[in-house]
């Protein structure tokens, strides 16, 4: 995009990625010690946008302070570039991390707060100057240099944080949470602002994030973590409509989940509790399964359609409840199958089933747009 400088020449000649190998991690000894992390493998290409997702407790801040060489693996090992960082610490990492608190230092103006990092480094005053100028432009704070961290408001701050971070063109930036103590409309602004920084600065940002909008809206990747393992990982889009598990369908948005069997003689259909017979995404092994349908995929209809496809589900349902959500409705429909499903649907579709005396409706998805999970 706009910018020619050191950041976009890095991107095509190093290996930025991370790659977690084996990794364990214990906190205490013995019989007391706690798993927080465990057996991770995991790799996050360079120039990726990667968040860790999950519930709070289930091991993300670990993790990612694990890259950062703030905490150290009980076993496994840790490589950036391909190289084996296990035992490297901190300092000597090419990583730095933006804290939820942003640890600004407070006797500093904005300007003093970027430059420091470089300072250290003992950077010559010239390069100083011109990365400076770069992350200044980037995080746009042309206007703050001169104010001290108290003196600004908490998105301000934040992107101080990040500024600060940037200008030492880390391969990899660490995340935690850093949008957290923003009201929900700066946040939704700086996540927009955060996606424009990592695509203009191309650098691996590792996100972490107990909150799902947030995870899809900023990357191409999420890894959703649960118990110290990982659950799944995929593109938003992915783990959206093909979650792997019945905890990443849940996490990830609503859901329906219909439980049956696979016979061997008809590995393509799910044989309902309930008894009805339900077309698959793709042909199954035999045994106890369960495929996820999400509410937005049902299509309501106030009478049996006349002609549906084959790989089309199709239910007769009475609709028990009626939510309005302003631009539409979620149903909660009685069938044959022993959980009522969710349905979310029009207004349009809603007047057609409620207009006239109509008790009855039907129910469809295609095939396609449910998923089988696999435990
Ligand atoms: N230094 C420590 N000593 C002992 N237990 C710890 C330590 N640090 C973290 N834990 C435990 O490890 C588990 C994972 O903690 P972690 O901070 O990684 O979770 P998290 O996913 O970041 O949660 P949150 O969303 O609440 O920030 C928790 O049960 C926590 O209590
Ligand atoms: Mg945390």
């Amino acid at each position: 995009m706009i910018m020619s400088n050191g950041f976009k020449a890095k991107r095509s000649d190093a290996q930025h990625g991370v790659r977690f190998r084996g990794i364990f991690k214990r906190f205490g000894e013995g019989p007391q010690a706690l798993t927080v992390i465990n057996n991770l493998n995991l790799d996050i290409g360079r120039g990726e946008f990667f968040s860790l997702l999950g519930p709070s407790g289930c091991g993300k801040t670990t993790a990612l302070r694990m890259i950062g060489g703030f905490e150290h693996p009980s076993e496994g090992e840790l490589l950036l570039d391909g190289e084996d960082i296990t035992g490297v610490p901190p300092y000597r990492r090419d990583v730095n991390m933006v804290f939820q608190s942003y640890s600004l230092f407070p006797h500093m103006d904005v300007y003093d707060n970027i430059e420091y990092g470089l300072r250290r480094k003992g950077i010559q005053r010239e390069e100083r100057r011109k990365r400076i100028a770069e992350v200044v432009g980037l995080a746009q704070l042309e206007a703050y240099l001169g104010r001290r961290p108290t003196q600004l408001s908490g998105g301000q701050q934040q992107r101080v944080a990040l500024a600060r971070a940037l200008v030492n063109r880390p391969k990899v930036l660490l995340l935690d949470e850093p949008l957290a103590a923003l009201d929900a409309k700066l946040r939704s602004s700086m996540q927009t602002e955060l996606r424009r920084i990592q695509q203009e600065v191309g650098i691996t940002f590792v996100f972490v994030t107990h909150d799902q909008q947030e995870a899809f809206a900023l990357s191409d990747r999420v890894a959703v973590m649960r118990a110290g393992r990982l659950e799944q990982v995929g593109t938003p889009h992915e783990l959206y409509s093909r979650p792997a598990t019945r905890f990443v369908a849940d996490f990830v948005g609503q859901s329906n989940f219909i439980d049956g069997r696979v016979e061997p003689e008809a590995p393509g259909v799910l044989r309902a509790k309930g008894g009805e017979v339900i077309p698959l995404p793709a042909p199954a092994e035999a045994g106890p399964r369960t495929i996820v349908v999400r509410p937005e995929n049902v299509a309501l209809y106030p009478a049996k359609p006349a002609q549906l496809p084959a790989d089309v589900a199709l239910l007769r349902g009475t609709v028990l409840e009626n939510t309005f959500l302003g631009s539409k409705h979620l149903l909660r429909v009685k069938t044959s199958l022993p959980e009522p499903l969710l349905v979310e649907a029009s207004h349009e579709a809603v007047n057609a089933v409620s207009g006239g005396a109509v008790a009855e409706v039907w129910l469809s998805w295609r095939a396609a747009d449910s998923a089988i999970l696999a435990d």
